[in-house]
């Protein structure tokens, strides 16, 4: 398992490359950007980020059990500790 640091992630920002970090784990949302069901534009929006807040606030808890695993690529790391 790749462990990333939100430096990394924050590069994934774009419809060629989507990475979102939730909870401490790394997921690449880009083939699922025009799957999503609440949207392309504010998961793009919210991509390159740690969008933990706002993931917890919109989804009921089956998404991130279900749902976001199938996308997971990795955890995140503190930046400049790479684990
Ligand atoms: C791994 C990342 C994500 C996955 C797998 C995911 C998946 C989903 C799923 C399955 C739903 C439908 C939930 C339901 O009502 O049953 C949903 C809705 C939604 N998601 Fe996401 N999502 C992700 C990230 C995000 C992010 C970062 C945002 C940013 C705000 C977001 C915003 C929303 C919104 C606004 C809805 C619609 C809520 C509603 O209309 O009730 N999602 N998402």
């Amino acid at each position: 398992m790749s462990s990333y640091t939100l430096a990394e992630v924050a590069k994934h920002n774009t419809e060629e490359s989507a990475w979102v970090a939730i909870q401490g784990n790394v997921y690449d949302v880009t083939k699922f950007l025009d799957e999503h069901p609440g949207g392309k534009k504010i998961l793009l929006k919210n991509s390159g980020k740690d969008a933990t807040s706002k993931f917890v606030n919109y989804h009921p808890e089956y998404v991130l059990k279900e749902v976001a695993p199938k996308f997971k690529i990795g955890t995140l790391s503190e930046d400049g500790a790479k684990l």
